[in-house]
């Protein structure tokens, strides 16, 4: 049985996600580049420097950005989001996964937040989630971020559990990509054209039950 679960925050625990596009979208357009939703589907997961790397290549502006001006865009990106998410409570947190962590508490399962973004801890408070997780990696920690599997990895030695043990829960293509180099057991959230065909799936968090868990560990290990 697995023993420990590895969580992703945006767009797993709370509908972030969505937050981050906006404050991308809204950072493009002032630098005249057009980002839409499926370009968005590559940035999920990836860390705010990677983020903004991608999307100045994205707009073939990558080289007229010099080190000063490119910590001042991640920072002005950040600080629309972090406005964003100042109203953020438990009324926040997705459908189900407070009862799924009550339920893997019950069943002294560990649990730890995989998340690249460094506004996770605060978001954890906010939604007064931050007694339910065993360990919080600190992305600044991690030198490769996703899709490289260290983070989970990370996650996993820090609540002591063999990584083959764990399951982590996703919604993006790099931290899909991630889990499965790490060789924890994925599983997705979102639609098998983003994220593949070929690991569990749900379209929504109120499926992530610990009966659902268990039976998608028990068909992974047959
Ligand atoms: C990830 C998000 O969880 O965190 C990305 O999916 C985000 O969209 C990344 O860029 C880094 O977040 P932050 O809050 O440190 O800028
Ligand atoms: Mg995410």
């Amino acid at each position: 049985m697995f023993k420990g679960v590895l969580f992703d925050l945006d767009g797993v625990i709370t509908d972030t996600a969505d937050y981050h596009y906006k404050a991308w979208k809204s950072l493009a357009e002032e630098l005249d580049i057009e980002i839409d939703r499926e370009f968005n589907e590559q940035l999920k997961g990836v860390s705010r420097e990677d983020s903004l790397d991608l999307i100045l290549k994205h707009g073939k502006k990558r080289n007229t950005v010099d080190d000063d001006t490119f910590r001042k865009l991640a920072e002005k990106k950040n600080d629309v989001y972090v406005k964003m998410i100042q109203s953020f409570s438990e009324e926040d947190i997705f459908p189900g996964i407070l009862s799924l962590l009550k339920e893997l508490k019950q069943h002294h399962i560990k649990i730890a937040l995989a998340s690249a973004s460094k506004n996770g801890p605060l978001l954890l408070e906010k939604m007064n989630l931050t007694h339910y997780f065993d360990a919080i990696v600190d992305p600044s920690s991690i030198a490769l971020g996703k899709p490289a599997p260290d983070i989970f990895i990370a996650a996993a030695d820090a609540i002591d559990c063999p990584i083959s043990s764990c399951i982590g829960i996703e919604d993006s293509q790099a931290g899909i990509t991630a889990i499965k180099k790490s060789s924890a057991l994925p599983i997705g959230i979102g639609r098998s054209n983003d994220l593949g065909t070929d690991i569990s799936l749900v379209s929504n968090t109120n499926d992530l039950t610990y009966d659902f868990l268990t039976s998608t560990w028990e068909n992974n290990k047959k």
